[in-house]
């Protein structure tokens, strides 16, 4: 069965309620929903005293219309009584300041006091739930993320360090401490990255980050480890930020898990944008499709305006529609709309629902209820299908945290750069695989790789072999600067990739945003072209390669910025600056042209085409972002799986339009 759901607080409404949203839902094909996420406060009123007499009759209520029900651990928000036994266990913020009670999320991931409540909690609620019939599965806590700076959290990284190094010399060396006379003595010594301490060691900032995602994927990890112990019929997933939230190695969170979920929001009131931006929504899929390498679920889709202190745009008619295709298009195997009525009262008054505050039925829920019909007849035709896609962009969670160390430049953004070699390839409609750096790179024809500032040897290998058995390997500038310990490689840059893509750097220099310094591109098999480069200027000295690229001005003017390398059967391109558009959009499309890798159909503008894989089904997404009607012309015909309807030569797609298209069998 396909999951159709919303998220839903019974607890919000009075009881007299619950029958009469029971029912709506499932008249509008709601088959789930997830319920206690943050119900802390009624689960367990007082210290050890767990209520379940709510929920139960909650459950029974939405069970009696054939809703199944995935329960929250409620750890991302503590009643009072919780915080008040430990007032220790606030986190303390990056400038030193302990948090305070009335927001959530506000806890130390290390404070054994709150970690021992989490746990009686989710065991209490795994032992009540573990045979229940209409439950079947759980989300851990909410959406985790963050950093502490605390005491508790200043040992726990000491030790963690000393897992990891063993011996203060080991940590030393690595580190370079003696820069600054920071040679450590006693583990104790060892501070935290807190502000009042001013610029850290990049090699102790870069450990803390990752001694941070490690405690949070420790966190989940115990509640993991309980309800796998109690409730064995049960999936366990979590509620990812997909490309969004940064400070989680989100591969390693995902581990334990039976599949991955995330929170897509494309509109909300902190950033009022007209047009949601369809490609961001679409790496957010494709990232989170790519944190467990299989399809996914959406825990929460937005349903309605999206506002916490400022009122985001309403989703425009058709949008939630097109939000829910497009997410079944990169991999997802379940949709839960967030949230089922918006609540009258709390901090997210004006983060809207399906239904608005007063309960009644409207514009919302008569789409919700036209997807529910639409998944009913045909989502069981995208349940496990595959995302099959011969291009592959490497996450690297060890760049972003040395960048959110060490910026480079001001202005440079590991995720925009990441995000716009992704817009390149999505605006030509080619299926794209977020992978992590440990990834296996062998099914694929063209590998990114944007600022792989931190590289691994046996990363580097992956990449070496990619290219000499015949890929085409993408890297740029500020790759290969660094090791592990996040010091800077003793050898001329892109340090590990040099032999790869038959280059040296011989200098670098940086300019401010607004400068940009034109290049004469020579792409094989194209005219000369100009492009513009910006913010990093690698000044390159070829090796093996050729140069593509050739800077027109400033004192390395006439000097190579992109080449191009034959590497055994392989070729390797490497783009020597950092900040422009244009140009990651024409090296990606030729690129793409090189390997002769094109969009399944040829569409307008706005029009985003992808593809599943049921078997040797395929399914053919279309999805109009434009708010206008457009026309696809198709080169054969199909069956559209929403309509029923056969199509052939062209589909007339209205604004935010969906058409799912197979071939009759
Ligand atoms: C999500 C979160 C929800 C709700 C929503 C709206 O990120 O998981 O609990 O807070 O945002 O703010």
């Amino acid at each position: 069965m396909f999951r159709f759901g919303v998220d839903y607080y019974p607890e919000h409404w009075p009881e007299e309620r619950w029958p009469e949203d029971a029912r709506l839902m499932s008249e509008a094909g709601i088959n789930v929903v997830r319920l206690a996420e943050f119900a802390w406060s009624f689960l367990e009123p007082q210290p050890g005293r767990f209520d379940f007499d709510w929920l139960d009759r909650a459950i029974t209520v939405l069970h009696k219309q054939g809703i199944q029900v995935i329960l929250g651990t409620p750890t991302a928000s503590a009643p009072p009584w919780v915080m008040g036994m430990f007032p220790d266990s606030y986190k303390v913020n990056e400038h030193g300041h302990r948090l305070t009670y009335g927001n959530r999320c506000e806890f130390c991931p290390t404070h054994a006091g709150y970690r021992e409540r989490g746990r009686m909690v989710t065991r209490a609620m795994a032992d009540h739930y573990a045979d229940h019939p209409a439950v079947i599965g759980w989300q851990i806590d909410n959406e985790l993320n963050g950093r502490c700076y605390c005491p508790t959290c200043q040992t726990s990284f000491q030790n963690w360090l000393r897992g990891r190094y063993n011996t203060l010399d080991k940590l030393n060396a690595a580190w370079g401490t003696a820069f600054w006379s920071h040679v450590y003595t006693e583990w104790s010594q060892v501070p935290v990255p807190v502000q009042t301490g001013g610029v850290p060691n990049p090699g102790l900032d870069l450990d803390f980050r990752r001694f941070m995602s490690d405690t949070f994927a420790c966190f989940q990890q115990e509640q993991v480890d309980l309800l796998r112990q109690i409730c064995r019929k049960h999936f366990i997933t979590h509620n990812f930020m997909g490309f969004g939230f940064d400070q989680i190695n989100y591969y390693d969170l995902a581990k334990p898990l039976d599949f991955v979920s995330w929170d897509n929001y494309p509109r909300t009131g902190w950033h009022l944008a007209k047009e949601a931006d369809p490609t961001y929504l679409a790496l957010g899929h494709d990232a989170t499709r790519g944190f467990k390498g299989k399809p996914f679920w959406v825990m929460e889709e937005q349903s309605g305006s999206g506002g916490w202190q400022t009122v985001g745009m309403t989703p425009r008619p058709g949008e939630m529609r097109l939000w829910t295709y497009q997410a079944i298009a990169h991999g997802a195997d379940a949709i839960v709309y967030f949230r089922w009525r918006t609540a009258r009262f709390g901090t997210e008054q004006y983060w809207h629902g399906v239904l608005y505050h007063h309960g009644q039925p409207g514009r919302r829920y008569d789409e919700l209820k036209t997807i529910g019909s639409e998944l009913k007849r045909a989502g069981e035709q995208f349940l496990g299908s595959e995302n099959r896609n011969q291009v592959a962009m490497i996450l690297s969670y060890d760049a972003r945290w040395a960048f959110q160390g060490q910026a480079n430049h001001a202005d440079f953004s590991y995720s925009a750069l990441f995000r716009s070699y992704y817009k390149a390839l999505h605006a030509r409609n080619i299926g794209i695989d977020v992978v992590s750096p440990d990834a296996d790179l062998s099914r694929y024809r063209l590998v990114l790789v944007p600022a792989l500032y931190i590289l691994p040897e046996e990363v580097a290998d992956r990449l070496r072999s990619f290219v000499q058995n015949g890929g085409l390997l993408i890297a740029t500038a500020r790759s290969g600067v660094k090791d592990e310990a996040n010091a800077v490689v003793n050898r001329y840059l892109p340090g590990l990739l040099a032999d790869v893509c038959g280059v040296e750097v011989d200098e670098y220099d940086v300019q401010p945003a607004e400068e940009t310094i034109p290049l004469e591109l020579s792409l094989p098999g194209r005219e000369a072209q100009s492009a513009g480069a910006r913010l990093w200027f690698d000044v390159l000295r070829t090796t093996t390669s050729q140069p593509i690229g050739i800077y027109q001005a400033e004192y390395f003017s006439g000097r190579p910025a992109v080449t191009l390398n034959q590497f055994g059967e392989g070729k390797a391109v490497y783009v020597g600056t950092l900040g422009d558009d244009a140009l990651h959009d024409t090296v990606v499309d030729w690129a793409l042209q090189s390997i002769d890798l094109h969009a399944p159909v040829n569409a307008p503008s706005g029009v985003e085409v992808a593809e599943r894989w049921q078997g040797d089904q395929r399914l053919l997404f279309l999805l109009n972002h434009n708010n206008e009607t457009v026309e696809v012309p198709l080169t054969q015909s199909y069956m559209d799986l929403l309509s029923g309807t056969g199509v052939d030569e062209t589909v007339k797609m209205p604004p935010y339009g969906v058409s799912v298209l197979h071939n009759e069998e």
